[in-house]
């Protein structure tokens, strides 16, 4: 057999993401083999870290699994998987507890019988959400971090951006099954050369997509990039057109994704016009706490009404101890812009926040393609339906991020005894490339993405609308497609790649569905079909994929 050029390097499992799912299935993982763990960008970069409300979890003695089910099933309209709902919530104690045994410091209860202080947000019908002050995620992250670092089974490789999951199209000889991952190409960024990373397991925990939209509360890197790659590899994806606008990211000239978290209205802020009057009850009785699908359509609903660029969020009335004891973070990092959130009502817009659909998972986070798993906001797990509850996300990232290692450790256990050989993968092929001259076409291309998504597939769509977009996002995806044929892989425009990918499977998936539901709303279809059905695009029926 011929020798595989050094650039390929192999392990037990592979993970693509170093946020809560990635790292909770790699620290699983290395019990039993080595784990590599690529990031795109430093290791904290994903959303993980961003999060500030908390986890929802049932850890009051008032409060129930059945609810949790419930309130889960209510803000998802009803498409949830109830199966896959009741594996998350019952999972949830035991999740916490791991981060607690990692060293993650949440808030200590008021009172004796609590042992953490549980916070309150949208949709939740019980204090349910354990959190680190309004900054969970970067506690979280930092323990997961520190715990990986730590292992000697793991190799934490940063920036490096993977290109393509590799299948049975890149193995040279074929008496590999088909429809199998053997690891994933990846662009060493400060190299600039592609490597191969070889593993019998291969877990996608690369995040969401909602930075396909022109204002979104997530990092950067949140390009859609696991589940552009995943339908590349033959994976379906589902649900693609339910994504969640967080009804409250700062509104500032300078600072575009700053989010101001939903404990803030759980703790009683109130949302105001400009003269100083609520408006929620028009909408909902429920008010600020209501799901957010509701409250981001209610805030966009009285900015068009009135012309408004954006509407208010008053924490005045709590006092200044309470906010500044319940939302240090924010707090200070308002203050930097000259807002004193104590005294004065904080400028607020929905913004992207959240990909409900993704990659379609089973309980054990198994995909289509033998040899991949995945795991976090890549997926549509059956967890979130049309409209994810809030805080729900982390948990499922790190019930999932289990669930996952779980199965590839018991498949390992079973093949033990017949290690499958290594296959022999192609080397990346550069040789019909050439350095880009026109780099402007990224940025220029990026910006149509973002703003065509922004403009005609938002918060309420409506049937014309989405055929503009469908028009324009074909006409980009030809472009950027030949750009890539062309032009030597960058850290940019894989990103672009899997935008606009991500952009064409949301537009498709909305165009298909004629209703109105959870965070899917057409003025073309206002009513709810009887029947709840996951919008489901496979690649191997589709002549574009
Ligand atoms: P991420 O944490 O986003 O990590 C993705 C990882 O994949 C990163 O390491 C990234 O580098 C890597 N990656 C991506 N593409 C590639 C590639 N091509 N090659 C290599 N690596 C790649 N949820 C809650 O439950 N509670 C909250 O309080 C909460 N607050 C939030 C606040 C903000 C501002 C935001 C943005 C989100 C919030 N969410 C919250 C949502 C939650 O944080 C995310 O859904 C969750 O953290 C996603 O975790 P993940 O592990 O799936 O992905
Ligand atoms: C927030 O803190 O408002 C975000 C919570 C979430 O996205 O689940």
């Amino acid at each position: 057999m011929a020798r595989l050029p050094p650039e390929a390097r192999h392990f037990d499992a592979i993970v693509i993401g170093s946020g809560a799912a990635g790292l909770t299935a790699a620290l699983h993982l290395a019990e039993r083999g080595t784990v590599a763990v690529l990031a795109k960008g430093d290791l904290a970069d994903g959303s993980t870290a961003w999060a500030q409300g908390g986890i929802a979890a049932v850890l009051d003695a008032g409060d129930t699994v059945e609810a949790h089910v419930e309130d889960t099933m209510v803000a998802g309209a009803g498409l949830n998987h109830r199966a896959t709902v009741e594996y998350v919530a019952a999972n949830a104690s035991a999740a916490i507890d791991r981060l607690a045994a990692l060293g993650v410091p949440f808030n200590p209860g008021e009172t004796v019988s609590e042992r953490w202080h549980l916070t309150r947000e949208g949709g939740h019908s019980h204090r349910r959400i354990v959190h680190v002050d309004d900054a969970t995620g970067w506690a979280v992250s930092q323990a997961l971090i520190k715990a990986a670092q730590a292992h000697p089974n793991i190799t934490l490789v940063p920036h490096m951006a993977a290109v393509d999951l590799i299948t049975h199209r890149h193995v040279l000889h074929e008496r590999f099954p088909a429809r199998r991952c053997h690891g994933v190409y990846a662009l060493d960024v400060k190299k600039r050369h592609v490597v191969r990373f070889l593993a019998p397991a291969t877990v996608l925990a690369t995040g969401g997509a909602s930075r396909v939209y022109l204002y979104s509360t997530n990092p950067d890197g949140a390009t859609g990039d696991g589940i552009a790659m995943a339908w590349r590899a033959g994976c379906r994806v589902s649900n693609m057109e339910f994504n969640q606008f967080h009804p409250t990211c700062l509104y500032h000239p300078k600072v575009r994704n700053f989010l101001i978290t939903e404990a803030a209205r759980g703790e009683g802020g109130q949302l105001k016009l400009p003269d100083g009057s609520r408006f929620m009850d028009r909408y909902d009785e429920r008010l600020e706490l209501a799901p957010r699908d509701v409250v981001a359509r209610a805030i966009d609903a009285e900015m068009k009404r009135l012309g408004l660029e954006h509407v208010l969020l008053d924490l005045t009335h709590l006092g200044a101890d309470f906010v500044t004891y319940h939302f240090p973070t924010i707090h200070a990092r308002l203050l930097e812009l000259d807002i004193d959130c104590t005294r004065v009502p904080i400028p607020v817009v929905p913004a992207a926040h959240y990909s409900c659909g993704g990659v379609m998972v089973d309980l054990d986070g198994r995909t289509d393609l033998d040899g991949l798993w995945a795991a976090g906001e890549v997926t549509q797990s059956g967890l979130h339906g049309a409209n994810r509850l809030a805080s729900n996300s982390l948990l499922e990232c790190l019930v999932f991020g289990q669930a996952v290692a779980d199965d590839i450790n018991a498949q390992r256990i079973h093949a033990a005894s017949a290690p499958a050989a290594a296959p022999e993968v192609k080397p990346w092929d550069e040789s019909r490339v050439t350095d880009s001259d026109e780099e402007v076409v990224i940025a220029h291309n990026w910006d149509e993405i973002r703003r065509t998504m922004w403009d005609y597939v938002g918060i309420v769509r409506t049937d014309k609308r989405l055929e503009r977009a469908a028009h324009r996002v074909k006409n980009l995806r030809k472009e950027v497609q030949d750009y890539y044929g062309n032009f030597r892989v960058t850290a940019d425009l894989i990103e672009l790649r899997n935008l606009v990918t991500v952009a064409d499977l949301i537009v498709r998936s909305a165009r298909r569905r004629r209703e109105s539901r959870g965070l899917h709303y057409s003025t073309d279809y206002p009513g709810l079909a009887t029947e709840a059905v996951d919008t489901i695009l496979d690649p191997s029926l589709t002549r574009e994929a």
